[in-house]
């Protein structure tokens, strides 16, 4: 400490172990800094008991930011789920957590992302499907160059990698495997004709676990047929619609569903159930997610750690872990919605 008692920021320099360009960096919020640094910086700050007079803003800048997890919607399981552990983390790590919605509008997420860069916002984590085109690469591009610009960082959680070089970090989930498994479930139970309800070509999310399906069937010798493949949405009113128009061009040529995910499901046994069809007596169906009402259906679905991925992203942000790209695996939940295949009889 200095002769005249009043410490400096050289005192608090030396006592993060770090230059006092990096302290002043700290201070001012107004460049990248890794979040281990920042830690350090505000520690010596405190056990200083430091106060720049000149500066008193400065430290106020200091404190730890806001988490914020920017969604499509709550009114989404996946979406609240994945939230509800991004608070629970950032809650532990001392932290308030912001919950900001863009309902898929690109402009209303863009005005979001820079609000948070304004309020400071200690990391932004964007959630969920996407489709990666160039336009998808360039927004996310300038969003992890802006954010880092002003100290704050960007986690991507159940998205694709942006690639070298951008300043964003990446925790996501087995999707595909998920749906190998839950695929070879319904094969090993003697199903061949599995539709797939909820394609979505070039989202992310559905991308994966339609591969998943292909993988399974081809590694089961079962060849693979478009005409099982059936685009829907993600929501219980698409699944409901999809179901519907095919049980309305004639007898099901499936035995099988495999949902996009729990709330495709949801329709689809709805639609099945009022076209006389029982589950799984006379139709076996699996989800994915495992999400409400996937117990209350009985369901056999794909587990995701929903939570643990919100958690994740808080310790990524913060520099807790540096394991990024992260992948977290998923398990299959067997409850009750699929049954055994009956052998066709001779000659059919
Ligand atoms: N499950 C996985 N991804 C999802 C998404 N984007 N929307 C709703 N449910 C999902």
């Amino acid at each position: 400490m200095t002769t005249s008692n009043r410490v400096t920021i050289r005192d608090v320099a030396r006592q993060a172990g770090v230059s006092v360009a990096t302290v002043s960096r700290v201070l001012a919020g107004d460049y990248p800094v890794l979040a281990a640094t920042r830690n350090k910086v505000i520690r010596a700050v405190r056990e200083l008991d430091y106060v720049p007079n000149a500066h008193a803003r400065a430290l106020s800048a200091a404190r730890p930011g806001a988490i914020a997890i920017v969604v499509n919607s709550v009114a989404v399981p996946y979406y609240a789920y994945i939230a509800q552990g991004v608070e629970e983390q950032a809650a532990q790590e001392g932290r308030l957590s912001l919950i900001c919605t863009h309902g898929g509008d690109t402009g209303r997420e863009l005005s979001i992302v820079q609000l948070l860069r304004e309020q400071r916002a200690e990391a932004v984590i964007l959630v969920g499907s996407v489709i990666v085109d160039d336009e998808y690469r360039k927004r996310m591009t300038e969003y992890a160059h802006a954010l880092a610009a002003a100290g704050s960082r960007l986690v991507l959680c159940g998205r694709p990698p942006l690639g070298e070089g951008v300043p964003a970090l990446v925790v996501g989930f087995d999707n595909t495997g998920g749906a190998h498994a839950v695929t070879a479930h319904l094969l090993s139970a003697g199903h061949r004709r599995i539709l797939y309800l909820g394609l979505r070509p070039g989202h992310t999310t559905s991308d994966s676990r339609v591969a998943g399906y292909r993988s399974a069937l081809a590694e089961h010798g079962v060849p693979g047929d478009p005409g099982l493949e059936v685009e829907a949405e993600f929501s219980r009113d698409a699944g409901y619609a999809a179901m519907n128009g095919r049980l309305a061009a004639g007898p099901p040529d499936f035995t099988a569903v495999f949902a996009g995910n729990d709330l495709v499901a949801a329709g689809a046994i709805q639609s099945l159930r009022e076209h006389g069809l029982r589950v799984p007596e006379d139709m076996s169906i699996v989800g994915y997610d495992d999400v409400p009402p996937a117990q209350d259906l009985g369901l056999t679905t794909v587990h995701l750690p929903h939570d643990e991925l919100g958690r994740a992203a808080v310790r990524l942000a913060l520099g807790r872990t540096t394991t990024s790209p992260m992948t977290l695996g998923t398990h299959i939940v067997v409850r009750d919605s699929v049954r055994p295949r009956l052998a066709a009889p001779l000659g059919s």
